[in-house]
């Protein structure tokens, strides 16, 4: 099976953009991260990022039937966008949002998610971390019964 992971916008900049509050691993390390923590399930990544809204909407649509599962790390567009929600709401799979700041430390406007009523969990303030945590918890939901 394979997990989707998405990350939206700014997140490319990972590392460079704000170190003080996201850390300084790289996007290419939360992925490579992902990759490796599936592994210990038997389970692959199918890793997306843009800055434009539709392209994460489309990558949505594409995986929505054959991803075990997403893991999705908004940015922003967690704070305002109901046509994200939308496609998510499609999903088959589990939904774990992630971010890597704790938001509810954060500015007033950070503390509300218009995904969060989608997501079977949500971790929030781990930092990178929390996106491990994400693909583990969408191995334990997703593994046959047994
Ligand atoms: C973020 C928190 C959001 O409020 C912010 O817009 C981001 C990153 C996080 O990972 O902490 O871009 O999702």
């Amino acid at each position: 099976g394979t997990i989707a992971v998405l990350n939206g916008p700014n997140l490319n900049l990972l590392g460079v953009r704000k170190p003080e509050v996201y850390g300084r691993d790289t996007l290419a390390d939360v992925e490579a991260l992902c990759a490796r923590e599936a592994e210990r399930f038997g389970l692959d990544v199918d890793c997306r990022q843009s800055n434009h809204e539709g392209v994460i909407i489309d990558a949505v649509h594409e995986l929505r039937s054959s991803a075990v599962g997403f893991v999705v790390n908004a940015g922003a567009w967690t704070h305002y966008s109901i046509g994200l929600r939308d496609a998510l709401e499609t999903i088959e799979g589990p939904l774990i949002e992630v971010h890597i700041s704790n938001v509810h430390a954060r500015e007033e406007f950070r503390h509300h998610s218009y995904l969060s009523p989608l997501a079977s969990g949500i971790i929030v303030g781990c930092g990178i971390q929390g996106y491990a945590f994400a693909v583990a918890r969408i191995a334990t939901l997703t593994a046959p019964a047994r």
